[in-house]
């Protein structure tokens, strides 16, 4: 079951069955949080959290068997991942909020439905608004299906988003086979998302490796060479990309068409998902399959846009049959236009600018706004 966008996903690490009822029944009466998982050994705890990237975690200070609670702390504290932790102790057993130890806040039983809703939603603004996320959207453009329009759309769209006054980054994130380098015809030496150092990552060395594309917008390009893509880890992603929320007003992701740890780490960070649909019927079937897979890992409906592409080409289907087979009527179209798109893909400059007045560059750029005019993300992960 999702919830509204700025939903916060709690997990919480506790193995007296007693206490994690308590917390749910807590939390059943209201809507702002939601739990999503119970941890009950503390050795998995890392890896539920970096499998699940809740916005908040509450460790059970007194956590019994091999890893006791102090040691969960500490792992998620040098995890990089940046969740805060709240401790729940007893009044019996104090604890101090420390944030050189991981402890954003303590919260001692017993505790009121109230207490515990303020807590979590104190702890997790305090870390949105250190992470600068409220500042900034990151928006991936995502297909289950390759050669659909996603690199031609996340260009033009970082470009129009510039247009209307955004510091806008575009990330080519089809790791093995990115295509900005040849669209864009930069030189095969052009430094790439590898080039940043592994560990601390400074607004620096973003900028010895951005693209600057005359295009008015700053681009992180893939790896050079395919067997190179498997270098770049989940940790890099959520470095990256929150140094970019940092600096950059859009953060546009040019995405593979593949599910896997490091897709998924990056649409776990993004606002929105801008989903390219076609009126193909294998397109439509990975669609509704991604779908599936997007409720079961707990992304809100709401983070998810459907945008139609070549709009204008039904081909046999018709728009009341791909309305009714996504459950809902798309968010955006897109029309074709072979001729203008190809030329522009050719010479590399972004038809939003070569020709402003098509119709394709319009409906682009309504996209556009589309995007700034929703509310900005209240630092939402999810
Ligand atoms: N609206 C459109 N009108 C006409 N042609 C389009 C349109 N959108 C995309 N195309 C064309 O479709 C082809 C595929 O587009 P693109 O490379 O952007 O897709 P992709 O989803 O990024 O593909 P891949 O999965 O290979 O990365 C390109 O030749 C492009 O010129
Ligand atoms: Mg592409």
């Amino acid at each position: 079951m999702s919830g509204p966008p700025s939903q916060i996903r709690l997990l919480l690490v506790e193995d007296v069955p007693q206490v994690a009822q308590y917390v749910r029944g807590l939390l059943n009466a209201q809507q702002a949080i939601r739990l999503i998982d119970v941890v009950t050994d503390g050795g998995r705890a890392a890896a539920q959290v970096q499998q699940l990237r809740p916005d908040v975690v509450i460790v059970d200070w007194l956590l019994q068997g091999r890893t006791k609670g102090a040691r969960v702390v500490e792992v998620l504290r040098d995890g990089g991942l940046h969740i805060p932790v709240i401790a729940l102790t007893v009044p019996q057993s104090p604890v101090e909020p420390d944030p050189a130890v991981g402890i954003a806040a303590v919260i001692s039983m017993p505790f009121s439905g109230f207490e515990l809703v303020n807590v979590v939603n104190a702890v997790h603004q305090a870390a949105s608004s250190a992470n600068g996320t409220s500042r900034s959207r990151v928006v991936a453009v995502f297909a289950p299906k390759g050669g659909v329009g996603k690199t031609t759309i996340s260009f033009n769209l970082a470009v129009a988003l510039a247009v209307q006054g955004q510091r806008t980054c575009l990330v080519d994130a089809c790791l093995q086979f990115g295509d900005l380098r040849s669209l864009l015809k930069v030189p095969g030496d052009a430094p790439s998302i590898l080039d940043l150092p592994t560990d601390r990552i400074g607004e620096s060395d973003l900028a010895d490796v951005l693209w600057r594309d005359p295009s008015g917008i700053d681009i992180l390009l893939a790896p050079p060479r395919v067997e190179l893509a498997e270098m770049v880890s989940v940790r890099d992603i959520d470095k990256v990309l929150s140094l970019l929320r940092r600096v950059y007003e859009v953060v546009v992701i040019d995405m593979p068409p593949a599910l896997g740890d490091v897709s998924l780490a990056i649409l776990d960070a993004t606002d929105t998902i801008l989903e390219i649909v076609t009126y193909d019927s294998t397109t439509i079937r990975n669609t509704l399959a991604v779908a599936d897979a997007f409720r079961a890992i707990g992304y809100p409906a709401g983070k998810i846009r459907y945008v139609v592409n070549r709009a204008d080409s039904a081909g046999g289907i018709a728009p009341g049959d791909l309305a009714r087979a996504l459950g809902r009527a798309p968010d955006h179209a897109i029309v074709s236009d072979g001729k203008l798109v190809m030329q522009s893909n050719n010479e590399g400059v972004p038809f939003v600018l070569a020709s402003p007045d098509a119709q394709i560059s319009r409906d682009v750029a309504m996209v556009a706004s589309a995007l700034l005019e929703a509310p900005a993300p209240a630092a939402a992960r999810r």
